[in-house]
C-alpha cells in the first residue's frame, strides 16, 4: 500500500510536469503566432534604432562635457581649431570650412557621410598610407586635405573630444546598421568623360542660389561665424588631396546631399549624369595644393581611379584620371591586378 501511494505520487508529479510542459509549449506557439516579435529581441532592437536627434538633445539634455566640446569643434571648426581660433597654436585647419560642411547634419545623416558607428569601422587598412589607421588617423586625413590644414595632436583634448562625440553618435548602434549608414549614394558611372559644359549648366541651375556664380559661397556676417554656404573652390576650399576632389566621390556626395535640403540619398534631385558632370565642373577650378601628395598610396595600385594627381600604376592620362571615362580604368585594374575599385 505504502509502495503504491509512493508510486502514484511519483506518477502524478510526472504527468503534472508533462501536462505543464505541453501547456507552456502551447501558449508559446500561440504567442509566437500572434506576436512573433516577442521572440526576436535582437532584431527588433536593430530595426528600432534611429540616429540621435542631435540638436534637440544638445539643447534639452545633459551632455558629457567632452562630447559637447567635440560637437562644437566639428560644427564650428573654424572658431575652435581653424583660422579664427584665438590662440595661434590652435589654428590647425587651414580653411574656414567646418567638418560638418561635408558630414551633413552634424555628421548624423545616413548618406551624408555619417559618423554614427564610424568608430566601429576603425582601425582599418587605408591605401593612402598603405597601413592600418585608427579613427584619429582618419580624422587627421580630413584635417590635412578637406580642411587644408595640419594634423591635430593625437592626445589633445580636442582629438579626444572629437572621438567622444562620434562614439556618442553611434551609441548602441546595432552592427547591422554600421555599414548601411556610412558613405553617400550609389551611382551608375556614365561610360564617358565629364562634360564640363553640361556641368556648368547644372551648376547655374541648381547650385548658384547658395554657392554663387563664383563658387565662393556666402559668409555669415563675420568669418568667425564661418559660412552659411561654403565655397566649392578657391583658396578657402578643400585642397587637391581631398576625397571631394575626386570626381567619383564628389558625384556620390552631391547626388545624396545637394541641392541642400532638397536632395536625400533615397530621393536625390540630380540624375547620375548631372551629379557626375557638376562634380567635374566644381573640381575644374583652382584650389590649394597638397604638399607631398606624390607620397600618397605607396602601393600605387591601390590609388582610387579618380585621384587626379600623379603618379599612377597605369598609363591612362592625367586628364582621364581627373574627368574619366573611369570604367576603362576600373576594368584595367580588375583584369591586370584583380583589384576591384569603386572610387
Ligand atoms: C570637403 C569635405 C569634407 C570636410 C570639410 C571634411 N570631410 Fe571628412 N570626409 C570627406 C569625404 C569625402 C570622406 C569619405 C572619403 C572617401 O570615401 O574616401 C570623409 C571621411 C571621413 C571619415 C571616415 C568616415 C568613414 O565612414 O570611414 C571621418 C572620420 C572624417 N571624414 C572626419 C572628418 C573630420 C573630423 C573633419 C573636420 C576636421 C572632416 N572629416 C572634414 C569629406 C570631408
Ligand atoms: C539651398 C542651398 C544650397 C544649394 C542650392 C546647394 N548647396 Fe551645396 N551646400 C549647402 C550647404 C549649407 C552646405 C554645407 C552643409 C552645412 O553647412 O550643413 C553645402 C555643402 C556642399 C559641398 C561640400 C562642402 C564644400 O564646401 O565643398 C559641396 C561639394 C556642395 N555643397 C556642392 C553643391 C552642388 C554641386 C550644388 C548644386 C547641384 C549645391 N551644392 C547646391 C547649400 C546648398
Amino acid at each position: 500500500m505504502e509502495n503504491f501511494k509512493f508510486l502514484a505520487k511519483r506518477l502524478a508529479i510526472l504527468f503534472g510536469g508533462i501536462i505543464g510542459l505541453i501547456v507552456v509549449i502551447f501558449i508559446g506557439i500561440q504567442l509566437y503566432q500572434t506576436n512573433p516579435d516577442l521572440f526576436r529581441y535582437e532584431e527588433i532592437a536593430d530595426a528600432d534604432w534611429k540616429p540621435r536627434d542631435v540638436e534637440n538633445e544638445m539643447e534639452t539634455t545633459y551632455i558629457m562635457p567632452d562630447v559637447r566640446y567635440g560637437y562644437e569643434i566639428l560644427t564650428e571648426t573654424q572658431k575652435h581649431i581653424g583660422p579664427q581660433a584665438k590662440k595661434p597654436e590652435m589654428r590647425y585647419a587651414g580653411n574656414n570650412l567646418k567638418c560638418t560642411s561635408c558630414h551633413i547634419e552634424s555628421g548624423n545623416l545616413p548618406g551624408g557621410s555619417s559618423w554614427a558607428g564610424v568608430t566601429d569601422r576603425y582601425p582599418k587598412f587605408g591605401g593612402r598610407s598603405n597601413s592600418t589607421g585608427d579613427i584619429k588617423d582618419r580624422v587627421n586625413g580630413c584635417m590635412e586635405r578637406s580642411m587644408n590644414g595640419e594634423m591635430i595632436d593625437r592626445d589633445s583634448r580636442e582629438m579626444r573630444s572629437i572621438v567622444a562625440y562620434m562614439e556618442w553618435l553611434g551609441d548602441k548602434i546595432p552592427e547591422s546598421q554600421v555599414q548601411p549608414i556610412a558613405g553617400f549614394a550609389e551611382l551608375e558611372l556614365p561610360n564617358r568623360a565629364v562634360d564640363l559644359n553640361k556641368g556648368k549648366k547644372v551648376y547655374m541651375k541648381d547650385c548658384t542660389l547658395c554657392h554663387k556664380d563664383d563658387g565662393q559661397g556666402v559668409r555669415n556676417s563675420e568669418l568667425e561665424d564661418g559660412y552659411q554656404y561654403p565655397p566649392l573652390w578657391g583658396e578657402d576650399s578643400y585642397n587637391e588631396g581631398a576625397g571631394m576632389h575626386r570626381v567619383i566621390t564628389a558625384s556620390k556626395f552631391i547626388k545624396a546631399n545637394m541641392p541642400y535640403l532638397s536632395a536625400t540619398r533615397d530621393e536625390p534631385v540630380l540624375t547620375d549624369e548631372e551629379a557626375y558632370d557638376v562634380a567635374g565642373y566644381i573640381n575644374s577650378f583652382d584650389r590649394p595644393s597638397k604638399p607631398n601628395k606624390e607620397d600618397d598610396f605607396p602601393d600605387r595600385k591601390l590609388k582610387p581611379v579618380s585621384t587626379p594627381y600623379a603618379p599612377w600604376a597605369d598609363d591612362f592620362s592625367a586628364e582621364q584620371h581627373k574627368y574619366g571615362p573611369f570604367k576603362p580604368i576600373i576594368e584595367h585594374y580588375i583584369e591586370k591586378h584583380d583589384i576591384k575599385k569603386s572610387k
